[in-house]
């Protein structure tokens, strides 16, 4: 086990040296450095956001401006320790004052998180925000699907995607805040090893409607 972590580690890092060298879209340009993700390469669940900010821009780590504050007191309570997940973004550099990320740069960037998921192996990916989102159930609408877990096949498995809206989002709206920490106390029933894990038929939807392959 501790062998396989460290192989993950390693290839995570290899990963991590592409990214910082990449230059398939502009963000790179007017980023100070780019944020690949990080937290334990072994992680049962990962965290999904949009694309770095200022203060990751500035530090090359995920969600350590105000999102990110809000998202470790998410974190912590549900007991989930920070080093114990893994968090990424759809885009690897930050776009220029915060803007949304264009069509081409999250394409640009989709193999890196691809092959990241693929490392990692986790059995749950939570989605923050619609870009995330949009990545693992196309088409979806956040405020319809926050907080509903769906079995969607990625990565050459059957993984648990749990759709939350984004965490700047919570800070600029009270009703989201409330909605967002009622979604995050959902979190642990779906992580395995736990008597209460609900059986998955009683988790989603009618086959037909839950599954998309990608
Ligand atoms: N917002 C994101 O989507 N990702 C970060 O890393 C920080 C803020």
């Amino acid at each position: 086990m501790v062998v396989r972590q460290q192989d993950k580690k390693e290839e995570l890092d290899n990963i991590a040296q592409q990214i910082n060298k990449c230059n398939q879209c502009r963000l790179y340009r007017q980023a100070l450095r780019a944020v690949p993700g990080s937290g334990d390469p072994d992680a049962k669940i990962i965290f999904i956001g949009e694309g770095p900010g200022y203060h990751e821009d500035q530090q090359g780590l995920p969600f350590v401006g105000a999102a990110g504050k809000l998202l470790d007191r998410l974190l912590q309570m549900i007991d989930l320790a920070r080093d114990a997940v893994w968090i990424g973004n759809v885009v690897k550099h930050r776009p220029p004052e915060n803007r949304e990320p264009l069509p081409e740069e999250i394409e640009a960037c989709q193999p890196f998180l691809n092959e990241q998921i693929k490392i990692i192996d986790p059995e749950i990916i939570v989605t923050l925000g619609r870009f995330s989102l949009e990545k693992f159930l196309p088409g979806e609408k956040i405020s319809r699907i926050h907080g509903q877990a769906r079995y969607v096949e990625f990565a050459g498995k059957k993984r648990i995607i749990i759709p939350m809206y984004h965490p700047a989002a919570a800070l600029r709206n009270g009703l989201i805040m409330e909605q967002i920490k009622k979604d995050f106390k959902k979190i642990p029933q779906f992580l395995s090893g736990r008597e209460d894990t609900p059986q998955l038929e009683e988790i989603n939807e009618p086959e037909e409607k839950q599954m998309k392959l990608f």
